[in-house]
């Protein structure tokens, strides 16, 4: 079944029909304000975090996705109501017509009834820390209608508890004034100027209002049916404590044909409702504040445009699997309708992965992140599994957090900085490749001498930090020479303790190889020696320990007893993905054994909706192994599709050179190709999950937990890295494909350090991978491609064969 399609000329998803079968989300804010909304226009919005500067409340795990921010619309001559979304009133929709765009970073709602065309844009405009609803109406009949319009917010008390408990002090230290269209909340324990207020503001001089939600909806009803707009009118009702609202009522009389439009804007810090409200008095302010969120993406997106054979990657790469990668940047784990807020902190392997998609398209972000990740590190080399990064922030030292009135997280350095324990073994492991491909791409080599604090104190520049990484790899062996697992590695239900991890071997194996490569263009001769000689053993041990014959596959590690996991001899558990592709995007798998590998994950764990994580599920409880031996069958991390190490088998496939196979992954996993099978997918076409029911489950196929998932950030560096294969390294730009073989070429728009490349692939003998010549500008090219006069437009032809 299909519930809407992709305007790509837009960059939207269209949604027909607003009665998904699960909330279908958008991300608005690309800065501090942030909100998440869903086709409904349900969701709410913070400042910063989730957690402790929530503007907008919103009930998780509900069969609604309520509330939301919305407009009502009431017919003054019969009483009849309706909302711009179809919830929360929820006309029929033999009556009523909806239609949703979703694009980057702005939602749009428009509703067909009653004679009334409505449009409202929910976007957050660039440099501002609140969101406008711009609102359109029409009269499309042939009389004067007159037509009540009427915002509805829900404010939160901030932080999550508090509107999880109806925390008492919460219930009686805030409140709502009102002035000239604006409803002001104010969170009276909090004196900062900016998280101490909040406000709803109209651009149009409102008839009536109401700050005090129970006033607005009434006893005993909902946001489905609120008083207030049943009446066709607000109380005017606005005071301190109990829970309170934004609503904004304003009559208006339609002529036959005539439109009108106004603005609402949500957001917070005092008197700026005021402000903003004047600002965006003139709709061509309004206009501008889009037009800029428009350019702001679609000058990222041109960062890197595709144009293949299959439409499904050229959409998802030109914008879904970017805009969703940056997403996951800016905001982490944070705020989703599954993670509702209750976390702010970076989850240090998240983040670190995250940033190596973006380092094109948002170097800032990028650095940031890096920086953030860097302070998070300890002497010793590993990284603080979840930290917020305002802890280590210089900018928030002078900040006492005992006279901070926001319940900012305050932990003690000893509850920080945890012990080796609850260290994971793959964290900081991630940061290598990552602060590499940020070199690369940028040139900005000097990063590499910045001196950066350790979270535990000293400091280091960020290679020495690198070095300490991978030090810390090594030192941390079991009995076998594999890496310790500890209290979980990439996969956070495997809890190996001093058992031993195939995948992060393989990984510290890809760290390293990555590493001897900037040490080699850096000069530093000493280090490309010492952990040259580092990988060679981590080599040694793997392919001695790690490699299981009978199957023809690599393991999956080791318990603390010396028990392999994953070996052909095992009913379940059997054999995973996340050891076999590392071990070949790492580099380390000869062709043979890496081919032998792959050829098993195809076998033993495709399926038509990706590639699942290990099988069959494990089904005795088993804590050597670790929690995953006690999650459902064809669950999570239990022998489900998990997406996130499904790029990881892509890569792999490319490397060993069979792009059939790699193109026949990717479109397992891509959501594009599930959009009429929604009935079993369940969730939004757009967006990469973080996993679907595998197939000892009943509900197999169906996916869970959109948006944040490292799987858009490896999905968009597998596909144009490794699949279309153009790649910055230390030596210029490479251009390597791996494409089916049915291909006849296709056409990539790269820009690079202030360079255009318009690279032209073609595939006359229709291989999967080789080069018989590139051209740059008419001459041949021998090795990479050297950074190009900046504003340059440069044609580089490549035929494969
Ligand atoms: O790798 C983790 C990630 O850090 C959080 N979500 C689950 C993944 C697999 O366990």
């Amino acid at each position: 079944m299909k519930y809407g399609y992709f305007d790509n000329g837009n960059k939207e998803y269209v949604i027909t029909r607003p009665d998904v079968p699960a909330p279908w989300t958008n991300y608005l804010g690309t800065e501090k304000f942030c909100t998440v909304i869903s086709q409904n226009a349900g969701g709410y919005s913070f400042y910063k975090s989730p957690e402790y500067n929530r503007v907008t409340k919103f009930r998780p795990n509900a069969t609604f996705d309520r509330p939301g921010h919305y407009v009502y619309l009431r017919d003054d001559a019969t009483g009849d109501y309706w909302s711009i979304s179809w919830q929360p009133v929820a006309k029929s929709l033999d009556e009523a017509k909806y239609e949703v765009r979703h694009g980057l970073s702005y939602s749009k709602f428009a509703c067909e009834y009653n004679g009334i065309s409505a449009q409202k844009t929910l976007f957050v405009p660039i440099g501002e820390d609140a969101e406008i609803w711009d609102v359109v109406l029409k009269n499309t009949t042939d009389e004067v209608r007159t037509i009540s319009a009427f915002s509805f917010v829900e404010f939160s008390f901030s932080h999550i508890q508090s509107d999880n408990q109806n925390h008492q002090m919460s219930l009686y230290s805030a409140g709502t004034s009102y002035e000239d269209g604006v409803i002001e909340y104010d969170l009276y324990y909090n004196t900062k100027e900016k998280e101490g207020y909040y406000y709803l503001a109209s651009s149009f001089a409102p008839d009536s209002y109401d700050g005090q939600r129970d006033t607005f909806i009434g006893a005993y009803r909902d946001e489905s049916n609120p008083i207030a707009v049943e009446k066709g009118r607000c109380s005017n009702h606005v005071q301190t404590c109990y829970n309170h609202c934004g609503s904004l009522h304003k009559q208006f009389t339609l002529q036959p044909g005539e439109e009108i439009r106004f603005n609402y804007i949500l957001g917070i810090g005092k008197n700026e409702g005021q402000r903003l409200r004047q600002k965006y008095q003139d709709n061509a302010v309004v206009d501008a504040a889009f037009a800029e969120i428009k350019h702001h993406w679609e000058s990222r997106c041109n960062k890197f445009k595709v144009t293949s054979p299959n439409e499904g990657l050229d959409t998802m790469i030109n914008a879904w699997t970017l805009y969703q990668a940056e997403t996951c940047v800016v905001w982490s784990r944070f705020a989703s309708f599954i993670e509702v807020g209750g976390r702010t902190g970076l989850g240090y392997r998240d983040t670190a992965q995250d940033a190596i998609s973006v380092p094109h398209s948002n170097p800032t972000m990028t650095r940031k992140r890096l920086v953030d990740l860097l302070r998070g590190q300890v002497k010793a080399g590993y990284g603080l599994h979840l930290f917020d990064p305002d802890w280590f922030d210089p900018d928030m030292a002078d900040v006492e957090p005992s006279k901070s009135p926001t319940v900012v997280p305050t932990p003690s350095d000893a509850d920080k900085i945890h012990g080796i324990d609850d260290t994971c073994s793959d964290d900081h492991l991630w940061l290598v490749p990552t602060i590499c491909k940020y070199v690369t791409e940028t040139g900005e080599e000097s990063f590499l001498d910045e001196v950066i604090p350790y979270a535990d104190g000293g400091d280091a520049t960020v290679y020495d930090h690198m070095k300490a990484a991978l030090d810390f790899s090594a030192e941390y062996v079991g009995q076998t020479g594999i890496c310790k697992g500890l209290r979980a590695d990439w996969n956070d239900c495997l809890n190996l303790g001093g058992g031993e991890s195939a995948m992060v071997s393989f990984l510290h194996f890809w760290a390293l190889q990555e590493f001897i490569q900037l040490a080699k263009y850096q000069g530093k001769t000493a280090d490309v020696e010492k952990y040259t000689e580092m990988a060679a053993n981590v080599r040694e041990a793997c392919e001695t320990h790690l490699w299981d014959d009978e199957g023809g596959w690599y393991i999956r590690g080791l318990t603390k007893n010396g028990d392999k996991i994953g070996t052909a001899q095992q009913t379940e558990g059997r054999i995973h993905l996340e050891s076999n592709t590392l071990a070949v995007l790492s580099g380390m798998a000869s062709q043979d054994r890496g081919e032998q590998a792959m050829d098993a994950v195809d076998e033993n764990l495709y399926s038509d909706y990706g590639l699942h994580l290990n099988a069959p599920s494990f089904s005795t409880p088993n804590d050597d192994i670790g929690f995953v031996t006690r999650v459902y069958q064809g669950v999570k991390e239990n022998g489900a599709i998990f997406s996130h190490p499904n790029p990881w088998a892509w890569v792999a496939e490319a490397k060993l050179g069979r792009g059939d196979r790699a193109m026949k992954f990717y479109d397992a996993l891509n959501p594009y190709n599930q959009n009429d099978m929604i009935e079993t997918r369940m969730a939004e076409p757009y967006s990469y999950v973080q996993f679907i029911m595998g197939r000892d489950h009943q509900d197999h196929g169906r996916a869970n937990h959109p948006w944040l998932t490292g799987t858009s950030g490896w999905a968009y560096f597998a596909v144009t890295n490794f699949i279309l294969g153009v790649q910055t390294g230390f030596d210029g730009l490479t251009i390597n494909p791996c494409i089916p073989t049915e291909w006849p070429g296709f056409e990539v728009t790269r820009e690079w350090r202030g360079a255009t490349y318009n690279i032209n692939v073609t595939n006359p003998d229709h291989v999967s991978k080789g080069i018989k010549s590139i051209t740059l500008n008419g001459q041949p090219v021998d090795g990479a491609i050297a950074p190009q006069a900046d504003g340059s437009v440069n044609t580089v032809t490549v035929v494969m064969g």
